[in-house]
């Protein structure tokens, strides 16, 4: 199982809030949803990260179901997320059927989809499906990032990159930037409407300690994937972390309503 530092987690706390799709919780708020109270599950919460942005935004009495199989994260996201009651699961999310998640308003997830399986995700939109409630599912990596400046070895590392994120691990083929087509298709064939919306990471000198971590980790996985992609890459980091970095890291966010 592979886990995530919450200093990881709170160093792009900042840039997942400045680009989540603020139409899409516009559009959230159009929506007649089951306020007695509201009811959110947040599946695979990490710190709380998205509770945080999301709760005051929401309005009104809520009542969050924080769902993550690492228990040190729900212990800080249960800590940390305030202004609601909150409920902790331990576990693994993708078995979760829509009996589990009778009763909610909304279910939600951050960051998440991309580290699942086809049929992980198609098994999540069934759930959603089977109970009746919209879907937020926001910063799945969409497998693009831009550089300023470009370089032409920026499209090796990136497509090495993206490989690493489709790798198998443990027998599971993970969907990486392929994570929110599959969702929109399975949501769509259960009769849901469809919104996705861009939520790009804008990192400059303001965020350079995420732009260099971030890069880092980048690199590293392309290398793991492309060991040919070794014998440059020190120099290829040395002259990205030179120029900042500055670059737009692409993400996509999706909500899915019932008719
Ligand atoms: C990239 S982190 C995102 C955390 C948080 N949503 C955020 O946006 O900061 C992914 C989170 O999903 C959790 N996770 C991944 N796969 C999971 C699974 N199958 N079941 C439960 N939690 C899972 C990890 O433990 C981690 O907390």
């Amino acid at each position: 199982m592979s886990t995530f530092a919450p200093e990881w987690l709170s160093l792009r706390e900042k840039a997942d809030a400045e680009a989540r799709a603020l139409d899409l919780v516009d559009r959230l708020r159009e929506i007649d949803l089951n306020r007695d109270p509201l009811v959110v599950r947040d599946l695979g919460c990490g710190t709380g990260s998205l509770g945080r942005w999301l709760a005051g935004r929401l309005g009104g009495p809520q009542h969050w179901v924080l769902h993550d199989r690492d228990p040190r994260l729900l212990s800080i996201a249960a800590a940390t997320v305030s202004g609601v009651t909150i409920e902790t699961h331990e576990g693994d999310v993708t078995g979760l059927t829509g009996a589990d998640l009778a009763g909610t308003s909304l279910v939600t997830a951050s960051a998440l989809l991309d580290l699942l399986t086809r049929e992980e995700v198609e098994g999540l939109v069934g759930a959603c499906a089977d109970a009746g409630c919209p879907a937020l599912f926001t910063l799945s990596v969409a497998g693009r990032v831009e550089f300023d400046p470009a370089e032409p070895a920026d499209a090796e590392f990136e497509a090495a990159f993206n490989a690493h994120q489709r790798r198998v691990v443990d027998g599971r083929r993970l969907l990486g930037p392929d994570s929110v087509a599959v969702a929109v298709e399975a949501f769509e064939r259960r009769g849901a409407e469809v919104t996705t919306s861009p939520s790009p990471w804008r990192l400059g000198a303001d965020q350079a300690a995420l732009a260099g971590e971030w890069l880092r980790g980048w690199v590293a996985a392309a290398v793991e994937q492309e060991p040919g992609l070794a014998a440059e890459a020190p120099d290829y980091l040395r002259r990205k972390l030179e120029n900042g970095p500055r670059v737009v890291v692409h993400h996509t966010d999706l909500l899915a309503v019932p008719r």
